[in-house]
């Protein structure tokens, strides 16, 4: 019975010199998870659901359960004296906190929003950088565009059936269970690694006809395949990043969120989104794309830039990159 704490306090040389700045950051966040999976538990019995009447630097309208999620965070975090900076979802700006601190985090506070008043699960991501900038210094964007591979740690929180917290500090990933008779996260799912077969596929294909050719090629191949197969995948798309990337991982499927030919960079963002989420899926034996390069590749730019996704087993990904890079004969029907 390993609690996070413990887990990490152990494992704490792999991103710091064992002086515990970097446990007291994913403490806070498991701390976080805990708040936040009470509110979301309870919001329709205290009149939590529904929209804040704001919206968000995405243009989307807020809902009351992000701006919660977010306040909560970002408290949490303003209280850290080794977090110098906070960039969310929820916040145009980049949030300069303690000049002392070492490091500076990137959050999606509550990931799947359409999905908090229907009772599906949504998620926390998370993405955390070392600073660039001088220690005593406000932090800027800069300590926040360095490219996903500077991550030195990144997870999620799925407040599903149960509470799940799972992260990686680029030894493997690993997953902890709220048990909340103790109010802890405990360990459940060491090492994870993601099934070398898709038994899934997750996309919304409402789009389908504003895809490119190559990638509607791959959708027609997809379902050939399906009809020819022993067992065909399903088809499972719950609309929250993290429960869909939840169940793939574990069980082995592949997940997109294309561009259209009107929104070529699709709707995902690349820093609190792509990077975490994709360095999670490359440590647990998958692969995590733009569609023509890693997506921990892809270069940022700015804090809410968004970024076409694709994420799978490895031998999935790389037949939909050979049909983007238009060198597959296509199957004819
Ligand atoms: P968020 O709620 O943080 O804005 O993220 C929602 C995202 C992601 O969770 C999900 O994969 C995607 O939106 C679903 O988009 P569609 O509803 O367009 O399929
Ligand atoms: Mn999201
Ligand atoms: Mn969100």
């Amino acid at each position: 019975m390993t609690t996070l704490e413990q887990f990490i306090a152990d494992r704490q040389q792999e991103v710091e010199k064992a002086t515990g700045a970097f446990s007291k950051i994913l403490r806070d966040i498991g701390l976080g998870a805990k708040m936040v999976s009470f509110y979301l538990r309870r919001a329709s019995l205290a009149g939590f659901l529904g929209e804040l009447g704001l919206t968000n630097i995405q243009g989307e309208s807020v809902q009351k359960l992000d701006d919660m999620a977010n306040r909560l965070f970002i408290r949490l975090f303003s209280h850290n004296p080794h977090i110098a900076g906070i960039a969310t979802e929820e916040e145009a700006e980049i949030l300069s906190t303690n000049p002392d601190g070492k490091y500076v985090i990137l959050l999606d506070p509550l990931d799947g929003s359409s999905n908090i008043d229907v009772g599906v699960p949504v998620g926390t991501i998370f993405s955390v950088y070392r600073r660039l900038t001088p220690i005593g210094t406000p932090c800027t964007e800069r300590d926040f565009l360095q490219g996903g591979r500077q991550q030195v740690a990144a997870g999620y929180v799925l407040y599903g059936t149960s509470t799940l917290l799972f992260y990686t500090t680029g030894r493997g990933v690993h997953g902890f269970t709220l048990e909340p008779a103790a109010g802890e996260f405990l360990l459940t799912y060491p090492q994870v690694q993601m099934p070398s077969h898709s038994s899934y596929y997750s996309f919304n294909d409402n789009q389908l006809h504003e895809w490119s050719l190559e990638l509607q090629q791959y959708v027609a191949d997809l379902h050939l395949r399906n009809q020819r197969a022993e067992k065909p995948q399903s088809l499972r798309y719950v609309g929250s990043l993290v429960a869909d990337f939840h169940r793939n991982l574990l069980k082995g499927g592949f997940f997109m969120y294309p561009g259209t030919v009107k929104k070529p960079e699709g709707k995902l963002r690349l820093l609190y989104e792509g990077y975490p989420i994709a360095w999670l899926t490359e440590e647990a034996g998958g692969k995590a794309s733009n569609g023509y390069q890693p997506l921990l590749d892809v270069p940022p730019h700015s804090i809410h830039q968004r970024t076409p996704l694709f994420i799978g087993p490895v031998e999935e990904i790389e037949r939909l990159t050979s049909f983007l890079q238009r060198n597959v004969a296509v199957e004819t029907t």
